[in-house]
């Protein structure tokens, strides 16, 4: 299994210990680790052109940054989406990377890859905004046409202190081991739900009313308009 990790912060603090201990749980002898640190592997933010929209992905002006990144998600088995909270919400590194993946949703043109992943979110906070930052990055991944999400968030650590200190730390550890467990289980058979399917369902309507002639051309490509499915 190849696990690629996306994390949100370049710290070494909750966020990086909870998606080292998910790690320690999900690898098995010969799975692959990679890992792509933001903002210092990508820091670019969308300046809103829509051209990965209308004109296509190449178009985008960081393009020869984010595309190696986006071959590397495609390759992935399992990926790990970890955050800080920040201000009820994803780091604006993570939030900046979610968005150039726009242009690759169920609405527009996902990518058949997508299907077969399974996905965790990780989210570590002081005191609050876990629900809504493991919401956000759940709903990203679902639009991107990953079947299967799974969350894990705290909310129990000090502002600036380190889960290690914590009082919880034997509690995490044993939550994280279940949901570990859990999330190898399912990504030993990523099955598309009734929901993905409904949404692909919508938007094929939608292509075939043709609002984006760049996605319903693809749509059409792939023989998704004419009853084939990417799952
Ligand atoms: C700019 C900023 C905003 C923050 N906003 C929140 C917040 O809305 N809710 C919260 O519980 N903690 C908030 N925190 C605290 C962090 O979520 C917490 O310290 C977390 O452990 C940071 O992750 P890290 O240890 O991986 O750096 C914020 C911290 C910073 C720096």
């Amino acid at each position: 299994m190849n696990i690629l990790t996306i994390i949100g912060t370049p710290r070494k603090g909750n966020t990086r210990a909870l998606n080292d201990l998910f790690k320690a749980e999900l690898a098995d002898e010969g799975d692959t680790l990679d890992e792509i640190v933001l903002p210092r592997d990508f820091g670019d933010i969308c300046c809103g052109c829509t051209s990965c929209i209308l004109h296509g992905e190449e178009k985008c002006p960081h393009r020869d940054r984010i595309a190696p990144l986006i071959e590397r998600l495609e390759k992935a088995d399992l990926i790990i989406l970890a955050t800080p909270v920040f201000v009820m919400s994803c780091s604006s590194a993570m939030k900046a990377f979610l968005d150039h993946l726009a242009f690759m949703w169920l609405v527009h043109r996902p990518r058949e890859a997508f299907f077969n992943k399974t996905a965790l979110v990780i989210a570590a906070a002081a005191g609050s905004g876990v629900g809504d930052t493991v919401k956000l990055m759940k709903k990203n991944l679902f639009y991107l046409g990953v079947p299967q999400v799974f969350d894990y968030g705290i909310t129990a650590i000090k502002m600036g202190g380190n889960y290690e200190e914590s009082p919880r730390k034997e509690t995490i550890k044993r939550q994280v081991s279940a949901k570990a467990a859990r999330v190898k289980r399912a990504a030993a058979r990523p099955r598309v739900g009734l929901k993905t399917r409904l949404f692909f369902n919508i938007f094929r309507i939608a292509q075939k009313k043709g609002w984006n002639k760049l996605d319903a051309d693809y749509w059409c490509e792939k023989g998704w308009l004419d009853g084939k499915k990417p799952f």
